[in-house]
């Protein structure tokens, strides 16, 4: 897969670990992150991912900033973009079979109850179910244009 995978300073490391886990398994990163403790503001990177993913031959995207909170808010604003702050696996494999998200988010200062490279493999597994949900998420696309 094709991914575009962006970060504040809140995740630095949890970023390189993400993106080191889709190389060592074949997968393409395009990182639009930063790789320093300098402060940036996290609704920057989120244009930065969305933008680059909207152009067309990414098959997903990751953002993280402290908890994934702020930049999860900041890319659901855009349209075209639907970001799922993820925990666990549970909430990974939803994301993409109910909600089809495009976007995942991580947070660098969150603890997780298991590994997010398995929370990440699970997304990535996991295919949308379209039918009932295809008219709800088709719904949630619509409000980016009211
Ligand atoms: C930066 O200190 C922090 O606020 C940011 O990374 C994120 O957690 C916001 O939601």
């Amino acid at each position: 897969m094709r991914v575009v995978i962006a970060n504040d300073h809140g995740a630095v490391a949890l970023k390189r670990e993400l993106a080191s886990w889709l190389e060592s398994h074949g997968h393409t990163v395009v990182n639009l992150g930063v790789d320093t403790e300098d402060r940036v503001d996290y609704p920057d990177k989120a244009v930065e991912a969305c933008a680059e993913f909207l152009k067309g031959g990414y098959d997903f995207g990751i953002l993280l900033c402290g908890t994934g909170i702020g930049i999860s808010m900041a890319a659901n604003k855009l349209a075209g973009i639907r970001c799922a702050l993820i925990h666990d696996e549970y909430t990974a494999r939803m994301a993409r079979e109910h909600n089809d998200a495009n976007f995942v988010a991580f947070g660098g200062r969150v603890t997780y109850a298991v590994p997010p490279t398995s929370i990440l493999e699970t997304f990535m597994n996991a295919k949308f179910e379209g039918g009932r949900h295809s008219v709800r998420v088709g719904k949630i696309d619509k409000l980016a244009r009211i």
